[in-house]
C-alpha cells in the first residue's frame, strides 16, 4: 500500500438512498454502491421518513462492506471517513452519522462531516478535475435552489436562493397532481417529450431586477389552478402539454437567473449540481447560452446528480487535505445551511 495515497470512504444517507463510495487521491473512484429505496416509497407518492430510516438501518452495513470489497480495501487502508450530516431527514442522517462515527473511531482515522449541498457541488469534480475558478454553480435539488459563487475549494458564497418551493419540489408536486410517478422530475421530463411547451402560458417569476432569488410557488399554483378549473368544467387537459409547459417555465427561470448571475459576477465557468441538474432541457438550454458566451459549462453524469456517496467522498477529500476534521460529537443537523467553508465546520 502506497502510504501517500489518500483513501476516503464517503457515506450518504440523507434521504432515501443508502450509498457508499471509495475514492483514491480525489481522482480514482474505486467503488460506488447505491441502494435506492425509490420503489419502497413510490406507493406513498413521496419519502416516508420513518420507513427511510429503517431501510438505512437495514442496508448501511452491507452497502459499506460492498464498497470496501469492490475497491479492494479494508478499514485499515482508509485515510478518513466522510459522511453527510445535514441537511436532510433526521432519522436518515443519524444512521449514516452513527455508522461513520463508529467506524472512524474504531479505525482511529479522522471523521469528516459533509454538508450534503457541498457534496452535490463537489460531484462536478468526479468527472472534471480542472474546473476553472472562480465558477458559478446552479444547485437545483429536491430541497434547494441556489446560485453560488465558488471562489476556491471550500470557499464559496450564496448569491441567491428560493423564497418558497425548490425547483425539484415543484417538479415533484406537479408530477403528483398529474398522476405521474415519484420522484417527479424524470416523469415530467418524459411526459414533456410529447407535449407542446407553448400550450399553456405559465408565469415566469423573476422577482426584483437585481435579485438572484427564486420563487416557484406562483408557477405551481398556476398549474394547479389550470387543472382544477378544467376539472370543474369537465374538460380533460393534455398531460404532455401541461408537463411541457410547466417544465419550460421552470427551466426558463433557472436559465434567465443564471445568466443574470453571470452578468453580475464575472466567472470563468458554470457548473450544475443537484437532482434537477439531470434534466436534459436545462442542460441543453444552458449549453446553448454558455456557448454564445464562450464559457465552459460542467455538469455531472445523471448518476452523480442525484444523491450518492461518491460526491460525499469527493468533498471529504478536499476537507481532508485542508485538515477540516469533525469531532466525535458530530451530530445530524436536519436544517443545516450552506454558508461557506469557514462557517460550516463542525
Ligand atoms: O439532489 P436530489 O437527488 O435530492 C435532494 O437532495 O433533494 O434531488 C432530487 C430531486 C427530485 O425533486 C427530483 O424530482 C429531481 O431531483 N429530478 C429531476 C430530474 N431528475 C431528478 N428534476 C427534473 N428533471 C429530471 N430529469
Ligand atoms: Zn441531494
Amino acid at each position: 500500500m502506497n502510504e501517500k495515497q489518500v483513501i476516503i470512504l464517503g457515506i450518504e444517507t440523507s434521504c432515501d438512498e443508502t450509498s457508499a463510495a471509495v475514492l483514491v487521491d480525489g481522482r480514482e473512484l474505486k467503488s460506488h454502491i447505491i441502494s435506492s429505496q425509490v420503489s419502497t416509497h413510490q406507493k406513498y407518492g413521496g419519502v416516508v421518513p420513518e420507513i427511510a430510516s429503517r431501510e438505512h438501518c437495514l442496508h448501511i452495513q452491507n452497502v459499506v462492506e460492498q464498497a470496501l470489497e469492490q475497491a479492494g480495501y479494508d478499514f485499515t487502508d482508509l485515510s478518513a471517513i466522510a459522511v453527510t450530516y445535514g441537511p436532510g431527514l433526521v432519522g436518515s442522517l443519524l444512521v449514516g452519522v452513527a455508522a461513520a462515527k463508529a467506524m472512524a473511531y474504531a479505525a482511529e482515522i479522522p471523521l469528516i462531516g459533509i454538508n450534503h449541498l457541498e457534496g452535490h457541488i463537489y460531484a462536478n469534480f468526479l468527472e472534471h478535475k480542472d474546473i476553472e475558478f472562480p465558477f458559478l454553480i446552479l444547485l437545483v435539488s429536491g430541497g434547494h435552489t441556489n446560485l453560488i459563487l465558488f471562489r476556491e475549494h471550500l470557499d464559496y458564497e450564496i448569491l441567491g436562493q428560493t423564497r418558497d418551493d425548490a425547483a425539484g419540489e415543484a417538479f415533484d408536486k406537479i408530477a403528483r397532481a398529474l398522476g405521474l410517478g415519484y420522484p417527479g422530475g424524470p416523469y415530467i421530463q418524459k411526459a414533456a417529450q410529447h407535449g407542446d411547451a407553448n400550450a399553456f402560458q405559465f408565469p415566469r417569476t423573476m422577482l426584483e431586477a437585481d435579485s438572484l432569488d427564486f420563487s416557484f410557488s406562483g408557477l405551481k399554483s398556476a398549474v394547479l389552478n389550470t387543472m382544477n378549473t378544467a376539472k370543474m368544467k369537465g374538460e380533460t387537459l393534455n398531460t404532455a402539454d401541461l408537463a411541457a409547459s410547466f417544465q419550460a417555465a421552470v427551466i426558463d427561470v433557472l436559465v434567465q437567473k443564471t445568466l443574470r448571475a453571470l452578468e453580475m459576477h464575472p466567472v470563468k465557468s458554470l457548473a450544475l449540481a443537484g437532482g434537477v441538474a439531470a434534466n436534459s432541457l436545462l442542460r441543453e438550454s444552458l449549453q446553448t447560452e454558455l456557448a454564445k458566451r464562450n464559457l465552459p459549462f460542467y455538469y455531472p453524469s445523471p448518476i452523480f446528480c442525484t444523491d450518492n456517496g461518491a460526491m460525499i467522498a469527493m468533498a471529504g477529500y478536499y476537507r481532508y487535505k485542508a485538515k477540516k476534521y469533525s469531532s466525535w460529537i458530530l451530530n445530524a443537523v436536519p436544517a443545516l445551511k450552506l454558508a461557506g467553508s469557514d462557517k460550516t465546520e463542525n
